[in-house]
Order: C-alpha cells, then structure tokens, then sequence
C-alpha cells in the first residue's frame, strides 16, 4: 500500500442506493478521519432520483450518522459535505454522460484537482456493461491526461459464461488495468493478514505443504438469514454468493505459493495457478464431494419461491493437484441461519509419527492446529498438546492465541477503507482480475450445472442456528475426521 492517494474525483454511479449509503460514503468518512483522503478530492454522485445538491448531502449526511451510530465529527465531514456532488439523469441517456463531462471539468478546474477520475459502480451488474460503453463513447475512459479507473461489484457474472460476457462489455471500452474489481472480503485485514502471516514469516513456511498438514478446513458461517434481499439471494444460492469469490480467494491466499514480489500481478499471477490447478468436479465428485442444503423456512422468506431449490448451505471437499497440495483436502463450507457467526480458516497438522505417552491413549491426543480467525474475534490460534502438571504423563491441549482486539486495539473496518484507498493509488493486488474470476467460475460450473439438471432430489434441510446439515459433517466423517466446533 502507498501512502499518499492521488488528487481525483470518485464518480459513484448509484449515489442514492444502500451500497453508497451503508458503506461507501461512510468509508471515504473514516479515510478523511485517518488522513488518507487526498487534499484534492471531490465525489461526484449520479443516481436517478430528480433531487437537489443540497437535499442529497443531507440525506447522506443522515445516513452515515445512523451507519456509525454517533454524531458525525463535524470539521470531518464538512470537508466531505463540500465537496459531494450530484447529478441525475438515466444511466442509459446520454445526457447523464455529457452533464457528467460538464461536471467533471467545473470539478477539476473549481478545486484544482487533477485529471484522475474514480468511477465506482454501485449498481446492479447487467447497467455495468450500459454505462461503461457510454462513459468509453463520450470520452470519459481514454486515459490521454490523468487516469481513469471502474471499480466494480459482485457479482461477476452468474456462471462461466455470463462472467465472460460481462468481461468483454468491460473490456470493450476499458484496458484491464483500469477495472478493479471488488471483493470486501479481501479489504478485511485479517484476510491481507494471511499473506503477512506467511510471507514475512521464516517459521510457517516450510511445514506449509503436503508433508506436515492433514488437512485444512474453511468456513464461513452467518447467524444471519437472507435479510429482505431474498430476491437477489434466491436467484444465487450459497455457492455463487460465497464460495466463487471470497472463499476462493482465501483458498488462494492460503494455498498460493510465494510470489516473486508483492506487484499485483506477481501475487495474482501466483493466485489464478492455485485455481487452476483444482481438480476439476465430475458427476461423481459432485454426488460425493459436494454438498447443498437449505435452511427450514427459507422457502417462507420475503420475494424467495415458495418452491425454491437454492442452497443456503454447501460444503465441499477439494483437492489442489500441485507438489504443494497433492493428496491434502480442503473443506470448505459456508451458510446462512447457522449456529454462530464466524469465518475461519484452520490448517491441521498431521500428527506426531509414534506415540511415546504411555497414559494418553493415542485417541486422546489432538493434532496441531493453526487457526486463522477472519471474523469475529478476530486473531490467530496456535494449538498443541502440554503436559499436564503432575506424576503421570498425561498431556492436554493448549492453546496459544494472538487477539487483534488485544494486541493493536484498533477498530476492524468496513474493508471498503483499504479497497477505495487501493484503486486511488492504483494498486489492483486486492482486486480480482478477469482470470481470477473466471478460473472459480470454471471450477463451479459444472456443480451449478449437476444442481441445475437435478430438479427431482429432495433438497436437504437443516435446522436454523444448527451446524448445518449431517452431509457436511458425513463428509469429514468419510476421511476419519470432524469439523472444528
Ligand atoms: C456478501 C454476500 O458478499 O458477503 C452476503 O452477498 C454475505 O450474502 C456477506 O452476508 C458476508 O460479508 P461479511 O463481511 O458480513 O462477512
């Protein structure tokens, strides 16, 4: 990460919608806190709603009060407040775009800032390919003075294909190196932490591969439901909405071999390898290794098809064919309406060759885990067996923990923070690039499609606030193994 953003205006398409209000704006506000706003900076809103300038920055001003629930600092958010802009008009008309033209121009002339435009589109994906073909035809993309960047949101694409198609409207009017494509999941810093953690490392790495580690285990459990965005969740189910994007990306970041430097592309080349190198799933790694299930009620829920088959749950067993990998799963399961929020990752060791304690019965003994803990409580754990005190030799498990609550006591962030401070510095390392994406839509696909054609099984259910269903448990079973509680 550089230090220093540059002077630019941060043109948010879809100024009005949740995603501007709940993260956007509060981010650029806790970035303004910490001093990583460039000097020269304005935001320039675009949205359909026929509102005034000032109507728009007291909504907003209201909104990000209620999202950091205290009152604003107001020398802070004044020196926002001056400089948020708005503009309305149709995505689709060219007008909007010509108005825009005008506006970035007074902007850049008013405030002395330099020619480098931000445009994040927070919008749904299918006005992605509209808007960027009529920012490239009036003008706005070409990068002759200054920069111009496009981040984007999830998702991208619904399958293999769609990704594609929605890759090529991008690139029709936008160089790679222009769009960042975002996944908040990468701006959290415990997961920026796996890297540190093992790369400025010596300790870690040598037993980071086949000969010392079991298995590893991935989960990304929510307590929350579906949360009145059944529409959008019904039509994506688990596998879409978790594991293709920010699953996979720390499958990458756990399993990725040392990259030659920390540019972007060094890491994202280092990244897309681990994705191809996943065995692909067959019909009977499907039946065997996957598992989808639903949560009791979920059918009930708000703009969700009282018949609906998508999962909200799934959990599966992979296998990374590289030197590294060979022969070591990974486990990965994800749901909503689960018994307790949390998202970790632990690595398992294997386990001493021969057992030298004559009163612990091998049975009694644990492996080493290493448990990287993304959310909540956020930290790293250690654990491994001691002896407890006393004549006999008996040994019990312990544990060795790092807290970041403890340890920097700083408050976790929305991870947008680190992600918009990236692309004004223009740093794509956090960013997916379109190999990326399509390399976990290849090893998707083909689970979509079994799920797809298979319109006649019982979908399986699992109880709310439950562990999930007893497939993914039976998956781990199968190898001798169980899910960390
Ligand atoms: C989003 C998904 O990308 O990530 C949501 O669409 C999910 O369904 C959310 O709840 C989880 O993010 P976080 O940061 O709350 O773990």
């Amino acid at each position: 990460m550089s230090s220093a953003a540059d002077g630019c205006v941060l043109v948010i398409f879809g100024a009005s919608g949740d995603l501007t209000r709940r993260k956007l704006l509060p981010a650029i506000y806790n970035l303004s806190e910490s001093g990583h706003i460039p000097g020269r900076f304005a935001i320039l809103g675009v949205a359909r709603p026929a509102i005034d300038e000032a109507a728009y920055r007291a909504q907003m001003r209201e909104r990000v009060t209620d999202v950091e629930g205290e009152p604003l600092d107001p020398d802070k958010w004044t020196r926002i407040e001056e400089r948020l802009h708005y503009i309305s008009g149709e995505f689709d008309s060219p007008t909007v775009y010509a108005a825009l033209a005008r506006a970035l121009g007074d902007l850049t002339r008013r405030y002395a800032i330099p020619p480098n435009v931000l445009f994040y589109f927070a919008i749904p994906p299918d006005l992605f390919g509209t808007v960027a073909r009529h920012l490239a035809a009036a003008g706005l993309t070409a990068e002759a003075d200054g920069w111009r960047r496009v981040i984007v949101e999830k998702p991208f694409g619904y399958d293999l294909e769609s990704a594609r198609a929605l890759n090529a409207e991008l690139s029709a009017g936008l160089h790679e190196s222009q769009i960042y494509r975002i996944d908040h999941y990468l701006g959290k810093e415990t997961v920026q932490n796996i890297l540190a953690f093992r790369f400025a490392n010596g300790i870690f790495e040598p037993t980071w591969n086949r000969r010392y580690v079991d298995h590893v285990q991935m989960t990304v459990a929510e307590e929350a439901g579906v949360e009145g965005r059944g529409a959008y969740y019904d039509k994506a189910g688990a596998l879409r909405d978790m594991v293709q994007n920010h699953m996979f990306q720390l499958l990458t970041l756990v399993a990725m071999e040392p990259p030659i430097s920390f540019r972007a592309e060094d890491v994202r080349n280092e990244k897309v390898k681990v994705l191809h190198a996943v065995q692909p799933f067959g019909e009977d790694e499907i039946r065997r290794d996957v598992v989808r299930a639903q949560y009791d009620g979920y059918a009930a829920e708000p703009s969700v098809a009282r018949a609906s088959r998508t999962e909200t749950f799934t959990a599966m067993r992979l296998m990374i064919d590289s030197w590294r990998w060979a022969g070591v799963p990974f486990y990965l399961r994800t749901g909503k309406r689960m018994q307790r929020r949390s998202t970790e990752i632990a690595v398992q060791f294997k386990t001493a060759p021969q057992m030298l304690f004559r009163e612990t019965p091998v049975e009694c003994t644990n492996p080493n885990v290493l448990a990287l803990r993304i959310q909540p409580d956020e930290g790293i754990s250690l654990s491994f067996d001691a002896k407890v005190p006393g004549p006999l030799e008996r040994l019990a498990t312990v544990t060795m923990n790092f807290s970041y609550a403890e340890y920097f006591r700083e408050e976790s962030s929305t991870g947008y923070e680190t992600l918009l401070f990236d692309a004004m510095t223009g740093d794509q390392t956090l960013f997916h690039r379109m190999d990326i994406v399509e390399a976990g839509w290849q090893v998707v696909d083909p689970i979509l499609r079994a799920w797809q054609r298979d319109t006649s099984s019982t979908l399986p259910a699992y109880a709310p606030g439950s562990e999930g269903p007893v497939g993914a448990a039976r998956l781990l079973e199968r190898d001798d193994r169980r899910w960390r509680s």
